[in-house]
């Protein structure tokens, strides 16, 4: 399964790709808000760090993601232009698919909504498992529905478990065989820890000065 990191924070970008571990970033128009850099600019320096980093379209008619899927694609070969489900996201998903431009579809809440992105054309749909879990619903039932339908179908597209909350969330939906897992940064760097690894090196460190005082 590949790692994403959910940051429009360039620092944290570096931070988790010097791990050797990350695989993509996924923005959106809040987390670029929260920074409050140049939206570009920050995309194009995530591109450098990793091969796929997912930038939003802000329109929401055909014409107008149309334009700006053209106009982010042209910004870097890593951009994936994400689109959210809707009617008017899935023409652009269509026309995309057709003009080689590369798309993660944002929002996805059912498996309905998952199926038809991915015959529309999406390289990769967002299922949001937090924001079910925050509404009272499963959401990482919806994840087990959707792959059980992506092993009775050869879909070009790519399930990206989104709104993840907590390291379960990214342990349950590897065991699912989910492609894609993106993270918050206070989520990511819980992933390397467990006291009893700090436990072990403190007691190592400890026998170790007792040999060196021999
Ligand atoms: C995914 O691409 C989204 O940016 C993200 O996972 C949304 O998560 P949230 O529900 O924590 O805002």
């Amino acid at each position: 399964m590949k790692l994403f990191l959910d940051t429009a924070n360039v620092d944290q970008v570096a931070e988790i790709a010097s791990w050797g571990v990350l695989d993509g970033v996924t923005t959106n128009p809040s987390l670029v808000a929260k920074e409050g850099k140049d939206f570009k600019e920050t995309v194009l320096k995530m591109c450098e760090l990793v091969p796929c980093v997912s930038a939003q379209v802000t329109a929401t008619d055909f014409e107008g993601m149309k334009k700006q899927a053209d106009e982010y694609s042209k910004w870097h070969k890593h951009v994936y232009v994400k689109v959210p489900m809707t009617t008017e996201g899935l023409k652009t998903l269509k026309y995309c698919r057709e003009k080689g431009i590369r798309t993660n579809t944002t929002l996805i809440f059912s498996a309905a909504q998952a199926l038809l992105a991915a015959k529309a054309g999406a390289n990769i749909i967002s299922p949001f498992i937090g924001r079910l879990d925050d509404a009272g619903q499963d959401g990482m039932a919806l994840i087990a529905e959707i792959m059980e339908i992506w092993s009775h179908n050869d879909f070009d597209c790519e399930v990206l478990v989104a709104s993840t909350r907590h390291p379960r969330h990214i342990i349950d939906a590897a065991m699912l065989g989910a492609h894609i897992c993106t993270i918050p940064y206070d989520v990511f760097t819980k992933l390397p820890k467990h006291p009893l690894t700090d436990a072990g090196i403190e007691k190592f460190m400890k026998d170790w000065e007792s040999v060196k005082k021999k």
